[in-house]
């Protein structure tokens, strides 16, 4: 098939009731509830995309010898679809995520779905399931796109068949303190991406290699991790699933430069946002004695987590093996909640949008 994909629209016959569903978006949390629908879109090799459709949310069938079960080939995307206070629905850069999953793909050494065909599927799910977008001021409907392996074959090479796959999850903070400052722990075992590895791609496999660390950031009473570069073990890289952004006393904002990490479209946008209201911006990579240091001087005073799913959360302490240091006064600092009210304000569709950044759905 072509770019352009007839989606077939098979509405759920047995969708949950209104009552039941506003019970369950009055506190939906992260990625635990889910719509009413799914969107798949099949690939083979040789035929192209094929069988885009739109249907009751269900269990995939899966044969046992299905290629990502096996070889991990998957990777997924994450945006969220917001409801504006005229009663429209908005997206933020869909297309930056659909050209994101392009170059994932590619990694993977995957098919890439045609962008269009990615906007597209957004598109009719939320048509189908819009009443599921929370209406407050913190929630939104999460939206998954991922793709897998979808080929019966044991032998290590791609897969010539995919299954792209679109479901929905209301949410509201996906950190369960909302905005309270985060305690993050810095690894000291593990690290998430070596140089010419898959940390620019949005594989699922990477956050499997995160899960360990974070495991051991909870254990030791922290809410997230961050991993430094696998070559010095030096350098800040990300966190879990998160970019990191430094503020320092002179206002300038620094975050670590793409390679290794995701680059993340919150990490973008954050990084424009900033230069218009007057930060210098630069990317370089900053060390954990650095850090440490220029916490202890007062030269920086926030630093703060960006993300699709976190948005925007301020990191106010940070512990490692020998002790743990605070940022500023512990508490959210002011360039933080700043950026992150614009940048809310564009993606609910409030104020001006210079950037084209917003589509309406
Ligand atoms: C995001 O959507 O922000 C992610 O990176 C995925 C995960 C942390 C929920």
């Amino acid at each position: 098939g072509g770019d352009k994909l007839d989606f077939e629209i098979r509405p759920n016959p047995q969708p949950v009731a209104a009552a039941e569903r506003a019970t369950l978006l009055t506190n939906p949390g992260f990625g635990r509830i889910f719509t009413d629908h799914m969107v798949t879109i099949r690939y083979a090799e040789g035929k192209g995309w094929y069988d885009a459709r739109v249907e009751a949310r269900g269990p995939i069938p899966m044969d046992p010898a299905t290629a990502v079960l096996h070889y991990a080939q998957e990777i997924f995307e994450g945006l969220k679809a917001y409801r504006a206070a005229d009663g429209g629905v908005t997206l933020f850069r869909p297309d930056a995520n659909a050209a994101r999953f392009v170059e994932s793909a590619k990694r993977m050494a995957m098919a890439p779905l045609p962008p269009q065909a990615f906007l597209d599927s957004l598109r009719h799910l939320i048509e189908i399931d819009r009443e599921w977008i929370p209406d407050t001021e913190g929630g939104s409907l999460y939206l998954r796109p991922f793709m897998y392996g979808s080929e019966v074959f044991l032998g290590v090479r791609p897969a010539t068949e995919y299954l792209y796959v679109l479901i929905a999850s209301p949410v509201e903070s996906y950190f369960s303190g909302g905005v309270k400052p985060l305690t993050v722990w810095v690894s000291p075992d593990y690290t998430r991406a070596a140089p010419g590895g898959t940390g620019a791609a949005k594989c699922g496999g990477n956050y499997a290699t995160s899960l360990i660390a974070k495991a051991e950031a909870v254990a030791q009473g922290c809410d997230d991790v961050v991993f430094l570069d696998a070559v010095q073990r030096r350098y800040v890289d990300e966190m879990s699933g998160m970019n990191v952004f430094f503020r320092y006393a002179d206002d300038t904002l620094v975050t670590p430069p793409l390679g290794t990490i995701l680059p993340g479209i919150t990490r973008e946008s954050v990084m424009k946002l900033a230069s218009e209201s007057g930060l210098t911006v630069a990317e370089r990579p900053v060390s954990f004695d650095e850090w440490r240091a220029d916490a202890a001087s007062g030269r920086l005073r926030e630093v703060f987590a960006c993300g699709t799913a976190a948005v925007i959360t301020p990191i106010g302490q940070v512990r490692f093996p020998d002790g743990e240091f605070t940022i500023g006064d512990g508490e959210a600092g002011e360039t933080t909640m700043r950026i992150r009210q614009t940048l809310v304000d564009i993606q609910r569709g409030r104020g001006a949008d210079p950037h084209g950044w917003v589509h309406r759905v």
